[in-house]
């Protein structure tokens, strides 16, 4: 017999039955019984806004599965582009699909010259590359009319290679900007992650030849962040989404909610409170003030993971081979330190606080080289894949617009005075 719920209006004394399908009950068959009466559920801790079949995610199991694939073997074996189609297509790519797929990839990776000359050399000097990312996401739009034509599939398809092609474009243009560097157009002969680092280092040299440690390195970090099903900045795409804009400016939304501190702006923060707690001998006293409420422990702690985030443990082997060629960062022993206390800490564990992907992927940023700035935008350009996955789910789903309820709690009608008997 399939599983199911009864509920009964004790008002009414009336019942309802309704099966349990895929581990959620329809609320919309909740309100056949009791129209009017909303789920009350700020931040959705408890309600699944859609159905997915891109991403599963088992916060306590710490399980974390790309279209089936376990990231763990994703992260070892594949790479940023192979997953980015993955997410897109929900299978991996056959070579001559994914060779097509990398080439049309690499050909969009240009952007149009005003972008850069007029829209992005307009900021303020010192411009917050996020900030500036966030913006001119949005800016594009306007550079692709077509995009507007979200159901026709040659159009989307376009959209989709442009949005992924030319997000490390615009990241490491909004960093040259910020630090008054000349902007370098994309090196077509390197792969994704290479000609990322190559349009963000590369000085006078005729070709910027990216150490493979890195280059590898930051691919496997774009495979982690690639997608992370019903987060904030994805849920952004999806709401946005759901009113049928173009993609650019649902993308923009997406990055916007990343940009805050307590998303993408994560591993900023790490680094911070890392520099600020200073010595191994300090952590001690860092971790008692958290606990008695003085800010909290940053990279630590998920809405949906209560174990050890998959991608964490990744991340931190992924570290140990970066420190081989850039050398240790200094901070490292800090989060070490962090880490064994807070993992041995009643306070932590019984609340199911764990490191989360952030906790070790700043030190890697860090010791790369990036400023704090760019780390929001770091993750911004792999979860562009992911953002788009929903998207694409999204508009094929032919759904709803997205419009919670509200439960009004503000003053009962009441007569307007006029200003002067006011
Ligand atoms: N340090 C200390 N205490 C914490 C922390 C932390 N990092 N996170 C949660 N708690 C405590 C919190 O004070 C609360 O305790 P109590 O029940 O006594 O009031 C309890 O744990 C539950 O916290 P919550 O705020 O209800 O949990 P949430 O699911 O709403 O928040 C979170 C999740 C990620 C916003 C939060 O854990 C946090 O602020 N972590 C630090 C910021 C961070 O690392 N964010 C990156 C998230 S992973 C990247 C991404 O997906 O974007």
């Amino acid at each position: 017999m399939a599983e199911s719920i009864t509920i009964t209006d004790n008002r009414t004394g009336e019942s309802l039955e309704i099966p349990i399908d895929n581990g959620g009950v329809a609320a919309s068959e909740w309100s056949k019984l009791m129209p009017g009466v909303w789920f009350y559920d700020p931040a959705f801790m408890s309600t699944a806004a859609c159905e997915s079949s891109i991403t599963f995610l088992d916060g306590e199991a710490g399980i974390l599965r790309y279209r089936g694939y376990p990231i763990e073997e994703l992260a070892e074996n594949s790479t940023y582009l192979e997953v980015a189609y993955l997410l897109l297509h929900g299978e991996l790519p056959k070579p001559d699909e994914y060779e097509k797929w990398r080439n049309e990839v690499t050909m969009h990776t240009f952007i149009h010259e005003n972008v850069r000359k007029r829209f992005l050399e307009g900021f303020h000097y010192d411009a917050h590359p996020m900030g500036m990312l966030v913006s001119a996401v949005a800016a594009l739009s306007t550079f692709y009319l077509d995009a507007k034509e979200i159901f026709d599939p040659d159009s989307r398809a376009k959209q989709i290679i442009r949005l992924i092609a030319k997000m490390p474009t615009l990241a490491a243009a909004a960093h040259r900007f910020s630090v008054g560097m000349p902007f370098v157009y994309p090196d077509n002969s390197l792969d994704f992650a290479a000609n990322f680092l190559s349009m963000m280092w590369k000085v006078a040299e005729p070709r910027f030849e990216p150490d493979p440690i890195l280059a590898k390195a930051l691919d496997t970090l774009f495979i982690l962040h690639a997608d992370h099903e019903q987060n904030c900045s994805t849920t952004a795409m999806r709401v946005v989404g759901s009113s049928h804009a173009d993609p650019y400016s649902a993308c923009a939304a997406a990055c916007a909610a990343l940009y805050g501190p307590r998303h993408g702006g994560a591993n900023e923060q790490v680094i911070r409170m890392l520099t600020e707690i200073a010595s191994i001998e300090n952590v001690p006293a860092f971790i008692e003030g958290v606990k008695a409420g003085n800010g909290r422990l940053q990279g630590f702690g998920h809405r949906v993971y209560k174990s050890y985030d998959p991608r964490a443990a990744i991340i931190k082997r992924t570290a140990d081979e970066v420190f081989t060629v850039t050398g240790k960062n200094p901070l490292l022993d800090i989060a070490l330190k962090l880490e064994e206390i807070a993992l041995s800490d009643e306070y932590f564990t019984s609340r199911k606080l764990y490191p989360n992907v952030d906790f070790y992927s700043g030190l890697i940023y860090q010791a790369m080289g990036f400023p704090l700035e760019m780390f929001p935008v770091l993750f911004a350009i792999p979860r562009t894949a992911g953002w788009l996955a929903h998207w694409q789910e999204l508009l094929d789903q032919d759904s709803k617009i997205a419009r919670p309820r509200q439960l009004y709690i503000g003053p009962e009608a009441r007569t307007y005075t006029p200003l002067a008997e006011r």
